[in-house]
Parts: C-alpha cells; sequence; structure tokens
C-alpha cells in the first residue's frame, strides 16, 4: 500500500514537472522575434536595373510607356525618368500634393516598393 502511494506522488511530481515544462517551451516560441526575412526591407544597394525598373514597369508603364507615355510621363526608360523630374515621381507615388496620386486608379505601392524608389532618388538617381 505504501509502495502504491509512493509511485503515484512520483506520477504525479513527474506530471506536474512536465506541465511546467511544456509551459515554458510554449512561452519562449512565444517570445521568440519573427523571421527577419520575411518582413525586411533591403534598401542598402538599390539600383536603377535591379530594383527601380522592375518596380516601375510592374506598376506603371502599363500607362507610361513609349512615345505618348499618359501627361507625357514616360516611365519605361531612364531619360524618359529624368525628363518627368525624380521629385515629380516620388511625390505621385507618396501621395503628396499637389502630384497626381500613382498609380491612377490603383492602390498605392506597397511601403518597400516606394522606400526602394525613395533611397535611389537619395542616391542621386544613378543609371546603376
Ligand atoms: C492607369 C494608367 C496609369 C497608371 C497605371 C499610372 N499612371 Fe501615372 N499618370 C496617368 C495619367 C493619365 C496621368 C496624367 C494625368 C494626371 O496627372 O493625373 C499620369 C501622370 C503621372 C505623373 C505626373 C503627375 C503630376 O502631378 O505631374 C507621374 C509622375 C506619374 N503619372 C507617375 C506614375 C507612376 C510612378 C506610376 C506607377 C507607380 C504610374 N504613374 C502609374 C496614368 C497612369
Amino acid at each position: 500500500m505504501k509502495n502504491i502511494l509512493k509511485g503515484s506522488g512520483v506520477l504525479l511530481v513527474g506530471i506536474i514537472l512536465y506541465s511546467l515544462s511544456s509551459c515554458y517551451y510554449d512561452k519562449r516560441d512565444l517570445i521568440s522575434p519573427p523571421s527577419l526575412s520575411t518582413t525586411s526591407c533591403d534598401t542598402v544597394n538599390v539600383t536603377y536595373t535591379n530594383q527601380v525598373k522592375s518596380v516601375l514597369s510592374g506598376a506603371c508603364t502599363g500607362c507610361h510607356q513609349g512615345g505618348g507615355g499618359s501627361g507625357g510621363v514616360v516611365l519605361d526608360t531612364y531619360t524618359g525618368i529624368q525628363a518627368c523630374g525624380t521629385a515629380r515621381l516620388l511625390g505621385s507615388i507618396k501621395h503628396q500634393s499637389p502630384y497626381s496620386a500613382m498609380p491612377q486608379g490603383g492602390t498605392k505601392l506597397p511601403d518597400c516598393q516606394i522606400a526602394v524608389i525613395e533611397k535611389w532618388i537619395q542616391n542621386g538617381a544613378p543609371n546603376n
């Protein structure tokens, strides 16, 4: 009889320890930071060829390419962007007055794409 009580006591302690330890791991999972790769926005090595061009061709050049781009704005070439002016380009994608908000009739570009273009302009908008 004594042995059975002792046995169940050990089992009880075991269960308590086990549940405490599983609690501990649950909390650890909650505090661990989310994976950086899914939340970061790389604006360190921004180039016209690798990032800016693909953002513009994805969202803008449907209306702004060739000789007769909408509003006289041509965004599928580097010279077209220079003719447009980078302040005007940035103002339009950041939806800042007095510029027309772009893309016209669509939703604002994702923050990361705006940050990439802004960084490129801050770097002097090089043809790189
Ligand atoms: C559905 C067609 C369409 C799309 C897509 C579009 N635009 Fe435009 N955009 C226009 C038209 C039309 C005008 C001229 C009328 C106006 O200024 O609102 C214009 C004007 C502009 C201007 C001149 C604005 C000013 O106030 O001087 C800029 C800069 C511009 N667009 C940039 C962009 C950029 C950058 C994108 C992509 C993020 C884009 N547009 C996407 C149709 C479009």
